[in-house]
């Protein structure tokens, strides 16, 4: 109470004064963390201490002294992480951050969010009651947090039929708002809270007519990921008439409760993070954040920082690898207590193809559902590059908003290029330019990776080399043979082999903040994902589109996030003693590599086989998870040691985790890669000698099976290295025992690189006891020096 009068009154002193703050120096957020137990006493709360103190900074560094505070307190966090948020100038800010108790101040990032199938793609819908779901209970005892665009109250995927009370830890609060009411929660949704504070000190006030003050979703996304974590069954299920069947989450009883951060210039840091601190002071279990797409060091990133605090208060946080795949150091959300996910195809696609005037069929993907082009009729067809009107060749090559001459495209087939607006977006332009089709294609870049839209008009996407074949056949039709095309909507097909194959936006290693530590750690179902959607937002995600649909088809790491959330959940319900590490090792170790034709999984971008940088350690196996014989796992203590040996100094390392870190032992002892992690990653510079690159690991498991039971390590050595472990056997008397084993690495023999090139080869190592398998991925890099 005492706080919130006091934060009003900062704020009108804040408006009061803003015209003249500005002129002096541009003000930026920032987020300011700071060592609760150092308040001086004779402050009588922090909110008293941080105002006093930005008044001082403000002071020093602008020469002004009869100044109010240069800023407000935007947030003040106080669960996971003690400090604020506030906008001052950045003289300001340096000044701060060396006030006596102040551990760190962050410059505010911002960033972007980036089913019927996947339950039974995952073996989660046994006809037995004896699986993963049975022995969980489903989840009910568990709450899960969804930090994305906010939620669909009312929605089937979250009612509450058949649910009990709250767990009764549960502290949180279902806030009201614009198309949200008090009673939009239930057992079910058991609570909702927004977060806009810092997305409006930095874009100024939202327009009430365009988002909502309140946890209700206008945007699709967050209603979409939060039903993949824990939506119930729904029957029938489909969207605009495609992949029609049961849709459920990973966790169908699992509680959620969502935390809005995203809006629409973004999801900015400081709203991040106080969601977080929320979300760990209202006991959720588990975080599920679909968003990214910043990499910083550690101590810079909010979301890395509250990860931590909630990876200590044992609280399991998944996020989505990105979608800037498929170049390699794409990955984002690497910190190794996060579980970074990647995205892989299910056995399931859309095929729609393309027919040309010369008889060709080329195959493309869509879940285009409203009216269809008149069958056997063949349309013009023409390329949108030389169709332009206002705009030049590129910009309507692209469909870009009024590039398009009508006169050139009326009635026809459009052949747009992929790229800069989104892909429903140009489907909205070329419809609005009088088109009757258009066909999608992909660039060199894009290669062959296919998502299907919920396209305004018919429409469908084809890869790079089909593109090509429909450009040249458009580039050499003449006047007597016109180019025409027509597109064959085929509907869902299942049972596609191979899959799961790594999608192409999916978001690649090496980790660009410690190679040493294996980014993606695993992938899940990311793409053509069936899940809830709001009531009044368009499938097509473009506000033109007024058609309406319960559940939409999107694609995404966001969407394989959510998946291994809810898993999570199902685990720690069934092991409700696991720490988060412990559980994301049991999804690592179990997880498969391996597609459904028995081959290595391939990268949709290539259609060659895919490898460590896009999988980690593989697919998630649920059923196997349950049961994972052994696990690695990890402490606060460790994940300290590790950033010790990322050299990072004491200020860095106290930001991430408020506490002086002493490195004197944890330097002694290994480097970085050493962190107890369940998998492997060598990283060698070659430095031009004869000298043989060697690193060693030392891992501790822990036995999590029932008794006694003799493990033997078996060791695929990565081509060019060679692996040793000791002991090979590992003899455990009892449940919970912990022992210990030496993994040496040696690279020999690699060929010469280009400077600056890096190479990655690599094996596993598996511990077998007969009945549980225990792999993980064993990656050498080897960087050759830049010249
Ligand atoms: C808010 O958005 C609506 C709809 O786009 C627009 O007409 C209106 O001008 C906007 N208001 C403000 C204050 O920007
Ligand atoms: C795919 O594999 C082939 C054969 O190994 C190789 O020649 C080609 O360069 C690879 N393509 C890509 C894009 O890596
Ligand atoms: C940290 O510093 C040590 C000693 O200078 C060096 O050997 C090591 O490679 C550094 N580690 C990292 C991750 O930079």
């Amino acid at each position: 109470m005492e706080i919130d009068l006091y934060l009003r009154s900062l704020f009108f002193l804040f408006l009061f004064f803003l015209p003249s703050i500005s002129a002096v120096e541009l003000l930026d957020t920032y987020i300011v963390r700071v060592d609760a137990d150092a308040k001086p006493s004779i402050f009588p709360t922090h909110a008293h201490w941080y105002e006093t103190s930005l008044l001082a900074a403000t002071a020093s560094a602008d020469g002004i002294t009869d100044f109010p505070p240069g800023g407000f307190l935007i947030h003040t966090y106080s669960s996971l992480f003690h400090g604020f948020s506030t906008r001052i100038s950045p003289s300001t800010a340096a000044s701060l951050a060396s006030t006596p108790g102040f551990l760190a101040v962050l410059p505010e990032l911002v960033r972007h969010p980036d089913t019927t199938r996947s339950p039974e793609f995952l073996g989660l819908l046994s006809s037995d009651r004896t699986g993963l779901l049975a022995e969980s209970d489903f989840g009910s005892e568990l709450v899960i947090a969804v930090v994305d665009t906010g939620i669909t109250p009312g929605h089937r995927s979250f009612a509450d039929s058949d649910l009990g009370l709250a767990p009764s830890r549960w502290r949180g609060q279902c806030v009201s708002g614009p198309g949200f009411p008090a009673s939009s929660c239930n057992r079910k949704l058991i609570g909702a809270r927004y977060f806009s504070a810092g997305y409006e000190a930095t874009s100024g006030r939202m327009n009430e007519s365009v988002e909502l003050r309140s946890p209700r979703d206008t945007d699709g996304h967050g209603t979409h990921t939060a039903s993949i974590a824990a939506g119930r069954y729904v029957f029938p299920a489909s969207t605009l008439g495609y992949a029609r069947g049961v849709a459920a989450g990973m966790a169908p009883k699992a509680r959620l409760a969502a935390y809005k951060v995203c809006w629409v210039a973004g999801c900015f840091d400081s709203d991040i993070l106080a969601a977080f601190d929320s979300a760990v002071a209202d006991g959720v279990d588990v975080v599920s954040l679909s968003v990214g797409g910043v990499v910083v060091p550690y101590y810079l990133d909010a979301i890395a920082v509250g990860a931590f605090a909630a990876a200590e208060a044992g609280i399991f946080v998944s996020a989505s690898a990105g979608n800037g795949g498929p170049g390699g150091l794409t990955v984002t959300n690497v910190a190794p207590w996060v579980a970074t996910v990647g995205a892989g195809s299910m056995d399931r696609d859309f095929p729609a193809d393309v027919k040309l005037g010369n008889g060709r069929v080329l195959p493309g993907v869509s879940v285009y559902g409203g009216p269809s082009l008149d069958s056997g009729r063949l349309y013009p067809l023409v390329y949108a590059g030389v169709a332009q009107g206002a705009g030049d060749g590129y910009s309507s090559s692209l469909c870009l908003e009024g590039s398009l001459n009508s006169e050139a495209v009326k009635g026809k087939i459009v052949l747009c290029d992929r790229g800069v607006n989104s892909r429903t977006a140009k489907g909205e332009v070329v419809r609005k330019a009088g088109a009757v089709g258009m066909i999608l294609a992909n660039g060199v870049f894009d290669g062959e990776g296919l998502v299907a839209d919920c396209h305004v008009l018919p429409a469908t996407a084809v890869g790079a080399v089909v593109g090509d074949v429909i450009r040249k056949y458009i580039a050499t039709s003449t006047s007597r043979f016109p180019a025409t095309a027509t597109i064959l909507f085929r509907g869902t097909r299942l049972g596609v082999h191979p899959a799961p194959v790594i999608a192409s936006f999916s978001a690649r290693g090496p980790n660009p903040q410690s190679p040493e530590i294996l980014k993606p750690d695993l992938v899940a179902p990311g793409l053509h994902i069936l899940a809830a959607w709001p009531h009044n937002v368009g499938p097509a995600g473009i506000p033109s589109d007024q058609r309406r649909t319960e559940f939409n088809i999107l694609s995404g790491t966001s969407m394989a996030c959510p998946h291994v959330s809810g898993l999570a959940a199902l685990l720690k319900a069934a092991h409700p003693d696991w720490s988060p590490a412990a559980i994301k090792s049991a999804l690592m170790t179990t997880a498969y590599v391996k597609d459904n034709k028995g081959m290595t999984m391939l990268d949709e971008s290539t259609g060659n086989f895919s490898d460590v940088f896009d999988f980690g350690s593989g697919h998630v196996n649920p059923q196997r998870a349950m049961d994972p014989g052994l696990i690695y796992d990890l402490t606060a203590v460790d994940y300290v040691n590790f950033l010790c040996n990322l050299n990072y100094t004491q200020q860095n390392i106290k930001a991430i985790t408020r506490k002086a870190a002493d490195c004197r032992g944890a330097r002694k002892a290994g480097h970085a890669g050493n962190l107890n992690y369940p998998s492997f990653s060598a990283v060698f510079a070659e430095d031009g000698s004869k000298r043989r690159m060697a690193t060693h690991f030392i891992r501790t498991v822990t036995n999590v099976g029932n008794g006694a039971a003799t493990y033997r390590a078996t060791v695929q050595q990565p081509e060019g290295s060679t692996v040793t472990v000791e002991p090979m056997e590992l003899s455990f008397r009892r449940s919970g025992q912990k022992l210990s084993f030496l993994v040496r690495v040696k690279a020999e023999t690699w060929e010469k690189m280009a400077p600056g090139n890096s190479r990655v080869r690599s094996g596993s190592l598996t511990w077998s006891d007969g009945r549980h398998s225990v792999r993980s991925p064993i990656a050498v890099t080897v960087q050759a020096p830049f010249s």
